[in-house]
């Protein structure tokens, strides 16, 4: 909730929300910030992918997934999130040569306009994204942009918090998630390949257990 000019109380939008926090802080004070962001690596050299095919972050924020994909190679990676403020942190880090590598897109996976018209995603890797969607329409928004994009064959990895994890982040409620969970979101065209509970820490130490997956879509 913020106050207009005039006085009048108003809800802050989502997208205003997480800009408010990609200004305020550091991307290296986040909560969710990784140095090395080990656990999405380790299930990405389980994925039989080429670094020439699409790789798309979804939720990207500041991630230093996207620093990783770069430096393995990775040619064709997309970075999408409702915040170009966060974007805008990313693209500042990578600096230019390495950020015109990257194609960005801002927009929000429950009302979108510009991811939807991707295709033969290889990889959609979302850490700690869809556990903010608590409509149900919002999550059907999420799952029916994830199967237009997607390959055939593609695979796909999510994080979220577990179900022993945090229930609120950045002052927004959470949906925790275990793997059959997912599972099950994902539906039967999905195919769950790996999965393991995984606890962060955030940079001032406190415990984040999160549950990493991996899929792969049926060819
Ligand atoms: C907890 S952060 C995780 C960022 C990044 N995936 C990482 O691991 O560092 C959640 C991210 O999701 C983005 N986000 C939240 N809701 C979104 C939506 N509806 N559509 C697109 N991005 C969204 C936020 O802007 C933020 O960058």
């Amino acid at each position: 909730m913020r106050i207009t000019h005039s006085g009048k109380a108003m809800h802050t939008s989502t997208k205003e929300h997480w800009n408010e926090i990609y200004e305020a802080l550091d991307a290296t004070e986040l909560t969710w910030y990784e140095e090395i962001p080990e656990p999405s690596i380790r299930l990405l050299s389980e994925c039989h992918i080429n670094k020439d095919e699409p790789v798309l972050d979804v939720g990207a924020g500041a991630s230093t997934f996207i620093d990783y994909l770069i430096d393995q190679g990775f040619s064709n990676i997309i970075a999408a999130d409702l915040s170009e403020i966060a974007l805008g942190k990313l693209k500042v880090r990578l600096g230019r040569e390495k950020a015109s590598l990257v194609r960005w897109v801002v927009d929000d996976i429950t009302e979108p306009v510009n991811i939807q018209d991707l295709r033969n995603i290889a990889l959609w890797h979302d850490r700690a994204v869809l556990h903010f969607l608590l409509e149900e329409n919002q999550r059907r928004m999420y799952l029916s942009v994830l199967k237009k994009v997607v390959k055939k064959g593609g695979y796909v990895i999510i994080a979220a918090f577990s179900l022993t994890g945090a229930k609120k982040c950045t002052g927004l409620d959470v949906r925790n998630y275990d793997h059959t969970m997912l599972a099950e979101f994902l539906g039967e065209d999905f195919i769950l390949l790996d999965h393991f509970d995984y606890t962060d820490h955030t940079p001032s130490g406190v415990p984040k257990p999160y549950v990493y997956t991996l899929f792969r879509r049926k060819s």
